[in-house]
């Protein structure tokens, strides 16, 4: 069923209901879903995010019996997962004037997808606004949330947050708004956080931090109940469970060598991002380390982090013998990874790994932290050209965050 409610003065939602079961993320949706689309009917007429890929043929031929495509200027793409971003195909191509506006990153997904052309993207940036005649839209980027290339939609004069996938819930409820609702949703809403935002909630903290100072009368999800009463109640909500707590027993060790201090770098970003989730770190260079305390300090470690950089095919110093004590040890329990800075083969990296994954430690890969992340943007064994510049010097924070994330679980 696809609806057309009013939500605002000119503002719709025009979504569609689905109350089967709906298979998703290796889960079933009992309740069914909705997949909310808003059509802001200004003088530039705007739809915000569309509906799944299943129904988009018929959700464009709902739009046209409401309005002149035509007329429509812009196409607002918070999330390109085609439980929303599943239309965009065919209402591009009857669409001919309307623009698409997205993320860097969401431009480049959506071209992969569905290859719309370069000239039919507008790109944001953080805290950008959008004037479409009668109302103006901000956006702010909320990465991770829960794909990389996410971003949340203002609107300025309405006062309401149009964030797609967060403050979501799966109910197919008939009754858009929640102060309409028959049962107290607040469970079906903790636990749509649960699944989707709270593995990815250092962004969900990120995302408060921009939506703070504003005044947000209405929230209008992608999934499920449109939040009009107790907004402030739902965010709050947010921020309670994404506060993460120090975790006091899960302890790291990264072990590395380094030539000339690349890999030493490399070392205190991947701990930024483990202390920034709480995990006690102890970083060892093993120039200035003896055996036996590292051999301690491995014992007592949930996740041990090796590394090396290369030099002619090989890795630094005397590492490989503690890589192999340090493997004699009962690591059942335990998480390991590898990683190192390198010029042009980075070799250490892959023998450290080859190591590892011989033992009855759990190896984090790239494959295991898709399944763990449910993105990509972990790439381990972690390798580094050179020294780590500033994006690289983030993506070894984010490896130690994600690394942290596993171990507070
Ligand atoms: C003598 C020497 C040999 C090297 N051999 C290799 C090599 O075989 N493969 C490679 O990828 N990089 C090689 N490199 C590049 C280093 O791995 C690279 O400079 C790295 O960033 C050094 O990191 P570090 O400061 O942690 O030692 C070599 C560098 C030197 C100085
Ligand atoms: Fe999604
Ligand atoms: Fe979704």
């Amino acid at each position: 069923m696809l609806n057309k409610i009013e939500v605002a003065k000119n503002s719709y939602c025009v979504g569609k209901i689905d109350d089967r079961d709906v298979p998703f993320h290796r889960l079933m949706l009992t309740k069914g879903t909705t997949y909310n689309a808003y059509l802001l009917d200004t003088d530039k007429a705007t739809l915000i995010d569309t509906v799944d890929i299943s129904f988009g043929m018929e959700f464009v031929k709902h739009l046209e019996t409401i309005m002149d495509l035509q007329k429509l200027q812009y196409v607002v793409i918070n999330h390109v997962e085609p439980d929303h971003a599943g239309a965009i195909g065919a209402l591009m191509n009857k669409a001919k004037n309307a623009i698409i506006v997205t993320t860097e990153l969401g431009k480049k997904f959506l071209i992969g997808m569905f290859k719309i052309k370069e000239d039919r993207f507008h790109i944001i940036r953080d805290g950008e606004t959008l004037d479409i005649g009668g109302k103006t839209l901000q956006f702010f980027e909320t990465p991770f949330l829960h794909t990389e290339e996410t971003m949340v939609t203002y609107c300025i004069e309405d006062k309401i947050l149009y964030p797609c996938d967060q403050f979501s819930t799966h109910i197919a409820n008939y009754e858009l708004f929640n102060d309409l609702a028959k049962e107290d949703i607040t469970e079906d809403f903790k636990v749509y956080y649960k699944l989707i935002m709270h593995p990815h909630r250092p962004y969900v903290r990120a995302m408060i931090d921009k939506i703070k100072n504003l005044e947000i009368n209405m929230i209008c999800p992608s999934h499920g109940y449109v939040l009009r009463k107790d907004v402030q109640k739902y965010i709050d909500l947010y921020d309670e469970l994404s506060q993460v707590e120090l975790s006091t027993d899960k302890k790291a060790l990264i072990v590395f060598s380094s030539m000339t201090g690349n890999t030493s770098k490399v070392a205190q970003g991947i701990k930024e991002g483990l202390v920034e989730m709480g995990v006690e770190t102890n970083v060892v260079n093993i120039k200035s380390a003896d055996l036996n305390t590292i051999l301690d300090l491995a014992k007592e470690a949930s996740a041990i982090i090796i590394g090396s950089s290369t030099k002619y095919g090989d890795m630094i110093g005397n590492i490989e013998d503690t890589i192999k004590e340090i493997i004699k040890l009962d690591l059942s329990e335990k998480l390991v990874t590898a990683f190192g800075s390198y010029g042009w083969s980075g070799e250490a990296i892959e023998i450290i790994n080859d190591y590892l994954r011989n033992t009855n430690a759990t190896l984090l890969d790239t494959s295991y932290m898709i399944k763990a992340t449910g993105d990509d943007h972990i790439k381990l064994p972690l390798r580094v050209n050179f020294a780590p510049e500033e994006q690289m010097k983030a993506q070894c924070v984010d490896t130690g965050i994600a690394i942290g994330e596993l171990l507070v679980k």
